[in-house]
């Protein structure tokens, strides 16, 4: 069998990252590339970035595979709809559109969180999981995915939930941690609050819980009381890559 290859690159708040993906096995085959997000997110800069970014995989074989681009943003028909930690000039573009004129290329264009959840899904924490699974990135953000049986629901932005008078993410998010400087347990009580409004509201059958501080994941879930089993993702800070690659290599099968 010939190994399916496919690029996914994770444009965040504070860094945008890329690498080759194996998605049979869903790991990284190259080196994982990282430049920071320019300063204030505005369009023309991202897009400039990603364009290097993406330069640099051409020696490691990119230029002819499928290539999938997540983005902080609801993502709906191409067009970014919110920008909440990025320019808002962002809000209303056809984002898909111009990354395809800037990169040269066709790309498959989904929103971060929705790219982390598939990942998990197809090759981590929720592999096989039955039911209503909901992903939440905890980042500068947080983002969310859900999935029933494996199936995406794109674009559901829990993070921006009202609680206790304001955005979830910003009282909730890694970032409001360190902004604010919170313990474990301080933080952990606004998890909780989350959390239990998540559950109550959609009764899932599984919740991961993925960014970067997942992998202090022992500080903070064994603090909150769920009825619903609660998991670290197993890839983290690269979920966003991997499914946004896998889910290009989808599309370009699907439409080939
Ligand atoms: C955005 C989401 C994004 C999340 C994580 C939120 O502020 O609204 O679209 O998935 O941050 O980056």
């Amino acid at each position: 069998m010939t190994t399916e290859l496919a690029i996914g690159i994770d444009i965040g708040g504070t860094g945008i990252k890329g690498a080759i993906v194996d998605l049979a096995s869903g790991e990284l085959v190259s080196e994982r590339r990282k430049i920071a997000t320019p300063e204030g997110g505005r369009p023309a800069d991202i897009l400039e970035a990603s364009r290097e970014l993406l330069g640099g995989f051409s020696e490691a074989g990119g230029d002819g595979l499928p290539l999938g681009v997540c983005f902080p943003a609801i993502v709906k028909r191409g067009r970014t709809l919110s920008a909440a930690n990025i320019s808002k000039e962002w809000i209303g573009l056809p984002a898909e559109e111009l990354f395809e004129d800037a990169l040269g290329r066709e790309i498959h264009f989904i929103n971060d969180a929705d790219a982390a959840g598939y990942a998990e899904s197809r090759y981590g924490a929720a592999r096989g999981a039955e039911g209503l699974v909901i992903l939440t990135t905890l980042g500068t953000g947080i983002g969310s995915a859900f999935l029933y049986d494996g199936v995406l629901v794109p674009n559901t932005e829990l993070g921006h939930i009202e609680l206790d008078g304001a955005e979830a993410e910003k009282r909730a998010a890694y970032s409001a941690k360190e902004r604010e400087d919170l313990s474990w347990e301080e933080w952990g009580e606004r998890l909780q609050r989350f959390y239990a409004h998540i559950e109550f509201i959609f009764s899932p059958d599984l919740f991961v819980v993925g960014g970067g501080v997942s992998k202090h994941h022992e500080k903070f879930l064994p603090l909150l009381e769920l009825k619903t089993p609660i998991v670290p993702a197993t890839h983290r800070n690269n979920a966003g890559i991997l499914g946004a690659a896998s889910l290009a290599r989808r599309e370009a099968v699907a439409t080939a």
